[in-house]
Parts: structure tokens; sequence; C-alpha cells
């Protein structure tokens, strides 16, 4: 299934009341939503026929994000569904997950493009092919060891894979104090090592299985009714690891080995 596919049916079972877009180009994936919508892109060029209440913003998103109130196109409410796929490199990515989930509901969703690099080349940090990943994938092993609290999808869409992310807590600071350390320690020079069951996306859920998903419902239920707290984070919990076998992101990461 292509990414594109997959996120349209997203939308469609989300319902998402607002909708955040880091890095929208040609306004292909921007294109799937039907809510209020933000799009931040130092260069973007909208081709794609938009159909939305939309805001866009011709910046990169550490501006956007140092502005006093990101949240005012919502007019104060918070994300219900995000869309990284910005600047290709771990740091980027990994600051606007910190960026994105402070400003989203607990019962929001958070995608990143390109965590499925097909090979050591697309992964590299220094851009030398067409389609590029760059080395976006050490997201999941970040979130997986600093954030278990959060369940972590991984999702085997054409070309190159999507991570969802839920269980949000907009009030965690573990990657915020942790931020320079980890940099430190998960950016690399090229050649990149990109581990196997990346490559081969054995942990790899079927686009069509996670769809299928009685969780996304549960979270449009869930934000309708205004739910938050432990009670509910709990019950998400036991959806995802019911329907799809994923518990969080410290049991994902020792079953990927
Ligand atoms: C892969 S394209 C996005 C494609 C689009 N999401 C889609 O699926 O149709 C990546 C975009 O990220 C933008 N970008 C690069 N650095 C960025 C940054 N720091 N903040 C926001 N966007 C950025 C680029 O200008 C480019 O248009």
């Amino acid at each position: 299934m292509r990414y594109l596919t997959f996120l349209q049916a997203l939308h469609e079972s989300l319902a998402p009341s607002t909708y955040l877009e880091i890095g929208i180009r040609n306004g292909d994936s921007l294109a799937l939503a039907r809510c209020r919508s933000v799009g931040i892109d130092p260069a973007y060029h909208l081709t794609a026929e938009v159909d939305c209440d939309l805001a866009l913003f011709r910046t990169v998103s550490d501006e956007y994000f140092s502005r006093p109130e990101p949240l005012a196109p919502f007019g104060g409410k918070h994300v219900d569904l995000a869309f990284i796929d910005g600047l290709h490199l771990f740091e980027f990515a990994l600051r606007d997950f910190i960026y994105v989930e402070r400003h989203c509901a607990p019962t929001g969703v958070i995608v990143f493009d390109d965590v499925f690099p097909r090979t050591v080349d697309e992964a590299a940090r220094d851009r030398h092919t067409r389609a590029w990943t760059g080395d976006v994938f050490k997201v999941l092993q970040v979130l997986q060891r600093f954030r278990p609290d959060l369940l972590c999808l991984r999702v085997g869409t054409q070309p190159t894979g999507l991570l969802l992310v839920t269980g949000l807590d907009p009030g965690s600071t573990v990657l915020t104090e942790r931020y320079d350390e980890i940099v430190a320690e998960y950016v690399r020079a090229d050649p990149q090592d990109v581990p196997d069951d990346i490559l081969t996306r054995v942990a790899a859920q079927p686009p069509a299985r996670v769809l299928d998903s009685p969780v996304w419902s549960a979270l449009r239920a869930a934000r309708d009714a205004g739910r938050s707290g432990e009670g509910f984070r709990r019950e998400v919990a036991e959806i995802v690891r019911t329907s799809l076998g994923v518990t969080t992101g410290a049991a994902a990461a020792s079953s990927a080995g």
C-alpha cells in the first residue's frame, strides 16, 4: 500500500479536528486533510488541490515552534493528527517530534515518514540518491529507549514506511532534557549503520492490519469525550496489544531483537 493511500484512510478513521504537517512540498499529503490544518515548509510549491481550512507557513519548523503561540491557527486547540516529513536528518525529526507532542492532545497521533530506508545509501545523512530517507529511522530506536511509555507502530507502506506514535504525553520533558546527549550518541558520519530489521522490515505491520485495528475509533471516541489520563492510556495500550500484538516501545524493541 502506498503511504498516501494509508494516510487517507487514517484521516478518515480518525477524523481529526486539527492537522499539522511539517514538510509539505507539493501538497500531496496535505491534500488528504479535511479539517483545520497547518502546513510548515520553507520551500513549498503547492500543485495538489487542497480541500481544507488551511494556514501555510513558509518557514522551517524550528522557527515556527519558537513562536509564542504555535497553536494560534487552531484557535488554541491541540493537534489531533500530525505528519512529520520535513528535513530527513535524525536530529531534525526528533526535534519535530518534541515540538509536536508538546502541542498534541493525549489522544493525538504523530506520523513519521521514511523510517524504512531500503538501502544504506538511501539512509545517508549526506544525500546522494534521488529517493532519500536520511537517518530518520533512528527516531524509532530513540523513542523505544527513552520513551517506552509511547506506543510506536511501524507500518510497511511503500515506498519507505511510516512510524505511527500514540499514547502521547504532552507534558513529558525526557527528550528535551536528554536531547544533547541523544544527538551526541546517535548522530554518526556516513555510512549509517542501518539495522537489518529496518532494511528487511521484519517488524513492520502490514498497512491493512493497522488500519483495521479498533484503536483509531477508540482514540476518536476518547478525543470526542475529552478523555485523557492513565485509565485512557491503559485502555488504548490494551487495544493496540490485542489488535496488533504491540505493547510498548520497550517491548517492541526487544521483540525486534
Ligand atoms: C519529502 S518533502 C514532503 C513531502 C510531502 N509531505 C508529501 O508527502 O507529499 C520534504 C519537504 O520538507 C521541507 N523541509 C526541509 N527542511 C524543513 C524544515 N526544517 N522544516 C520544515 N520543512 C522542511 C522541504 O522543503 C520539502 O518540501
